[in-house]
């Protein structure tokens, strides 16, 4: 069943953790978690001190995605924060491993996300190394933004790898996830869907939920 990680980066900040209850009560699977340095991407969210918070009011898996330029100086903080699955851009790493190898040894779950212009085949021996492949269905930097159908030849290309290299990885779409564009991006095959907006201006929860996994 399709995984529903609703973007904490969409939820009222003055109630974080009503939203969090709130979104355990719909049913969710996940939170993700975006983390933005002003840097990497031109918006600034927060760092481990608000995750560490969260994780301490919700048992939830942290899918936490770092839209950071230097990963290698707050992997510990993150993971001591609570990252239950660590995601770092390709586009910071390029072919090198190494990173990814020391979150795994930190106990977290290591991801890769690519941003919509970044080609999958570019990024192809980092896929033995990582436990998270996050599709950015939108430019990083901003909740909010329309959904880019263009980028889902990579959902499929990632399974034809998995498949083909006998791999366990999960495949993620992040970005203008909706009751419209989930039904593209699950035909593509993912295993989780990530929405912000979308989920927190739904007035029933539970139903934008159980939408978002086909039900
Ligand atoms: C964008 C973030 C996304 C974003 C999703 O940089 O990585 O996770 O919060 O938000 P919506 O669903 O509003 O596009
Ligand atoms: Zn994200």
């Amino acid at each position: 069943m399709t995984i529903v990680a609703p973007s904490i980066l969409a939820a009222d900040f003055t109630c974080l953790s009503d939203q969090i209850k709130l979104a355990e009560r719909a049913g969710v699977d996940w939170f993700h978690v975006d983390v933005m340095d002003g840097h990497f991407v031109p918006n600034l969210s927060f760092g481990p001190f608000i995750i560490k918070q969260v994780n301490q009011i919700t048992e939830l898996p942290l899918d936490v995605h770092l839209m950071i330029s230097n990963p290698e100086k707050y992997v510990d903080d993150y993971i001591e924060a609570g990252a239950d699955y660590l995601t770092i851009h390709g586009e910071v790493i390029r072919n090198d491993p190494s990173l990814l190898h020391e979150i795994r040894e930190k106990g977290a779950k290591p991801g890769v996300a690519l941003n919509p212009d970044a080609p999958v085949e570019d990024y192809e021996s980092l896929f033995e190394h990582l436990d998270l492949f996050l599709v950015m269905s939108v430019h990083a930097g901003f909740g909010g933004q329309k959904f880019i159908p263009e980028v889902l030849h990579k959902v499929r290309t990632a399974r034809q790898w998995r498949k083909r290299d006998n791999r366990d990885f999960l495949i993620s779409i992040d970005g203008g996830i909706n009751e419209e564009t989930c039904i593209d991006a699950r035909d593509a095959g993912v295993d989780i869907l990530v929405a912000g907006t979308a989920f927190f201006r739904s007035s029933d929860k539970a139903k934008f939920t159980s939408t978002l996994r086909g039900g």
